[in-house]
């Protein structure tokens, strides 16, 4: 089947969007992109070195062009949203009308786990403890719930397949137009 809309990946921070976006892609025979990775190189820093030296404001502003950048290429890709994207600007309008939003939902002990092995990387949560980490997914989470149900499709993340995604994104597909 042919995409003739972006599909784009939404979820908390190490929930698996940038992994199952390039799996999805590869299903779909589609191009990927990944937004953090594409600011990364329009900037020539990596998101940790922008939050650091620029701030969160900047980072959002420029998350927000290269949204707006990538998602204006006429084939269908799979983009990688970061897990803050939708929940800044306009950005969760934008994607809506340019695409289809998907959220990969995992529940706060699985990202926990995952996220205590990864955060170095992350500029909001390199510097906490075991404790604070735990404070702030949850409250992160609960503050940002109202932004990822609003997906057109929520997938459980756990063993997540990217045939899964794509049967459900032609299941909505059926259904919707
Ligand atoms: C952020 C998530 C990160 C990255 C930035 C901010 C967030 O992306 O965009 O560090 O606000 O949740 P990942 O979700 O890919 O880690």
């Amino acid at each position: 089947m042919q995409f003739s809309k972006h599909i784009y990946l939404t979820g908390f921070m190490g929930c698996g969007k940038s992994t199952l976006g390039k799996k999805l892609a590869g299903f779909l025979n589609t191009d990927f992109v990944d937004l953090d990775k594409y600011i990364s190189l329009v900037e020539n820093k990596s998101v940790d070195e922008i939050f650091e030296t620029l701030g969160e404001t900047y980072f959002r502003n420029a998350e927000s062009q290269s949204l707006e950048k990538i998602s204006a290429h006429k084939s269908p890709q799979v983009i990688a949203l970061g897990g803050g994207t939708i929940c800044f600007n306009n950005n969760l309008n934008f994607i809506k009308t340019n695409g289809i939003l998907i959220y990969i939902e995992l529940s706060t002990k699985t990202l926990l786990n995952r996220l205590q092995n990864s955060k170095e990387t992350r500029p909001l949560i390199k510097n906490l403890t075991p404790r604070q980490l735990e404070n702030f997914v949850e409250i992160k989470l609960a503050e940002r719930l109202p932004f990822y149900t609003k997906a057109h499709i929520t997938l459980n993340g756990l063993n997540l397949s990217a045939q899964q995604i794509a049967n459900n994104l032609f299941e909505f597909l059926k259904k919707n137009s």
